[in-house]
């Protein structure tokens, strides 16, 4: 391990210094997009202002004849569009795939002033953010990027779950993580072939009931990820998300998804196409009332201790601390939502 004092030094000299705490952001949708595709391409500065971040993807569902043109057009949005507040982030193709080298080299050389994250796929180990750390501070010091690229990485392997808290305290660099539900499958063997939900098989029956039909209960095949890799993120400092909802024909079942994801203390998912952007925003963004109740927590104990009741319910340090969190969060959000800003009475 890394010797304390040299965590947060350049690896290259000339690399700008790592940041010691994340930039403060809402960050409820990572919008994909794909940059080949010139219809897509053409609705980016539409998009700009509906979404938190918007990311050019250049990894699966890329085809690999189409890799280099995707790389080419997302250089040239980020080289054109204003993003204004929005983030751009990319997904590079993995380590061991024949571009990445040339994502990676071309992106920064070009565009590194501009891109806020780059999204590693299927990350193993803190080897792998290791070597992407050290290869990016050249390359900034190389090229005059004047803030340090920051690292997300997709945790979809069975040895990334293995390895999740190495991962997370790799770098200063770090951003936070994904769950990636459908690689993630086949790495453990999974017997299913979706793009992340449940699965009507996976539940538990009730108990027997004389001559009665018995339920099976549905339950959510990525609890005990999530909760493992919000566990990892949290306690160092990092920013969980749930990544792709597959099926765009069923949007209940992607909005239940975000918010088991949510409630377990994700604060974003991926959004795929334009309606999950709507469902990412209603999950992510804190209620309204919830809102309003967290807001008269604070203020009926301000300096966080002692103990208050508040319509016939008691708080005390701890809920203080729950709607710290949720006031904070929407903080954050009413800075790009006015309605919202309005319903949460800022
Ligand atoms: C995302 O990349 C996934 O594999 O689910
Ligand atoms: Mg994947």
């Amino acid at each position: 391990m890394k010797s304390p004092a040299d965590f947060y030094k350049p690896l290259a000299i000339g690399a700008p210094a790592p940041l010691r705490e994340l930039p403060v952001k809402a960050e409820r949708m990572i919008h994909f997009f794909a940059p080949h595709n010139a219809k897509m391409v053409a609705k980016i500065p539409d998009l700009v202002p509906q979404v938190d971040v918007l990311l050019g993807n250049l990894e699966d569902a890329i085809p690999a004849e189409a890799k280099e043109t995707a790389r080419r057009g997302f250089i040239e949005v980020a080289r054109v569009v204003d993003f204004g507040e929005t983030g751009l982030w990319t997904r590079v193709n993995c380590l061991n795939s024949p571009w990445v080298l040339d994502d990676i080299t071309e992106i920064v050389s070009q565009i590194g002033n501009k891109l806020d994250v780059m999204m590693l796929p299927k990350v193993e180990g803190p080897w792998d953010i290791h070597y992407l750390d050290q290869i990016l501070a050249q390359l900034e010091a190389r090229y005059d990027v004047n803030q340090p690229i920051l690292i997300h990485a997709i945790l979809e392997t069975a040895q990334g779950v293995k390895n999740v808290e190495a991962i997370a305290t790799a770098s200063p660099r770090m951003h936070g993580m994904s769950l990636g539900p459908a690689d993630l499958a086949a790495s453990r063997r999974m017997k299913t072939t979706r793009v992340g939900g449940g699965h009507p098989f996976y539940g538990v029956l009730e108990d027997k009931k004389d001559g009665q039909d018995r339920t099976l209960f549905q339950q959510d095949l990525w609890h005990y990820t999530v909760a493992k890799m919000v566990d990892a993120c949290v306690s160092s400092g990092l920013k969980p998300f749930y990544g792709p909802f597959g099926d765009f024909s069923d949007e209940a079942a992607c909005e239940a998804q975000f918010r088991n994801a949510f409630l377990l203390g994700c604060v974003g998912a991926w959004t795929l196409y334009p309606p999950q952007i709507g469902i990412a925003k209603r999950v992510f963004s804190p209620d309204v009332n919830e809102v309003r109740f967290a807001k008269r927590i604070l203020e009926a104990m301000p300096d966080g201790t002692g103990a208050a009741m508040i319509d016939g319910k008691m708080q005390d340090d701890a809920t203080w601390k729950q709607a710290k969190v949720i006031v904070d969060l929407a903080r954050l959000v009413a800075i790009r939502d006015p309605l919202l800003k309005e319903g949460y009475g800022f």
